[in-house]
């Protein structure tokens, strides 16, 4: 068995038997992917909490970068002004000529001139800066301002297989542009603070743009983050938000580490940076749980 996978601290079952194994299934019963021959129409997940600070970044970049892995063509969009995504990917977002913001506000502005390629192959970049900010503000005045990212997006769906949104913390005007125009949503939760009263209003605010802007939307699940095995405290949330939340929350959990923070002055995903880390392991996990729900 391999040792290395991050385990569950309430899976209740036994080891994987090796017929499992020969099935090209893992220790939780995941299947692996299978490969893609032709790619799109995309699938749009919106990473979304309105609490900074609980890897919503971190997530999307390195779920994003554990799907390419698996051959999909990703495209993440950094959909915070403090462009938090970008930076993580080595993208310095003040010296940007076009970002997201010129999707959003000029219709004449291309997406492919917007578009950059990262240091990881099958992953691409819509970067954001502080521009994007002044977007939230003007969009107000827009007709069909909860749309824009939606029609921005548009033209390159048909080339990638997944769309990761990283959104702001918060639950204002971006983040229902992303919410409007995403197939389903990822909430990372983070064990350290948790608070369920928080996540009942980022439900309430999907259901709300689900029954007037997007019927489809759909919840992909919760992702326990920040988890630190060595404290009663985030176990204790960890078992909480399995209850709560029941089949919803992955199989895949994320641990604190210094190894995040680190990847981001590196600028690139922890899949590369600490190929065997623990936490490439678990983003890998979570990018098949993705796949297969
Ligand atoms: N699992 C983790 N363990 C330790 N630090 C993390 C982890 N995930 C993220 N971080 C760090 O915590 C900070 C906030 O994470 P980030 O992904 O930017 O959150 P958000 O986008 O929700 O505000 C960043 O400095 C990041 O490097
Ligand atoms: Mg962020």
């Amino acid at each position: 068995m391999d040792r290395t996978r991050p385990t569950d601290p309430r899976r209740e079952d036994g080891p994987e038997d090796d017929t499992e194994a020969a099935a090209g299934v893992d220790a939780f019963g995941i299947p692996e992917p299978a490969p893609l021959t032709e790619h799109g129409p995309a699938r749009v997940i919106a990473v979304a909490n309105q609490k900074g600070g609980v890897g919503k970044t971190t997530s999307t970049i390195n779920l994003g970068a554990a799907l390419a892995e698996h051959g999909r063509k990703v495209l993440l969009v950094d959909f915070d002004p403090q462009g938090a995504l970008s930076v993580g990917l080595g993208v310095q977002p003040h010296q940007l000529d076009s970002t997201v913001y010129n999707l959003l506000m000029e219709r004449d502005s291309e997406i492919d001139e917007v578009i950059r390629e990262t240091g990881v192959e099958n992953m691409d970049l819509l970067p954001s800066n502080i521009d994007l900010s002044a977007a939230e503000v003007q969009l107000v005045f827009e007709v069909g301002r909860e749309q824009a990212l939606g029609r921005a997006l548009k033209p390159v769906l048909d080339r990638y297989d997944i769309v990761l949104i990283d959104c702001q913390p918060s639950l204002g005007l971006l983040t229902i542009n992303a919410l409007a125009c995403a197939d389903t949503v990822l909430i990372p939760l983070a064990c350290e603070f948790f608070s369920l009263r928080g996540v009942a209003l980022l439900m309430d605010t999907i259901d709300k743009v689900r029954d007037r802007l997007n019927p489809n939307l759909d919840i992909l699940g919760i992702l326990a983050t920040m988890f630190d095995p060595r404290t009663l405290h985030t176990r204790e949330v960890q078992h909480r938000v399995r209850e709560a939340f029941g089949d919803l929350v992955f199989r895949a959990v994320i641990n604190r580490t210094v190894r995040f923070p680190e990847t981001t002055v590196a600028g690139e995903p922890i899949t590369t940076w600490a190929p065997t880390s623990a936490g490439a392991i678990a983003y890998r996990l979570l990018a098949r749980e993705v796949l297969a729900r």
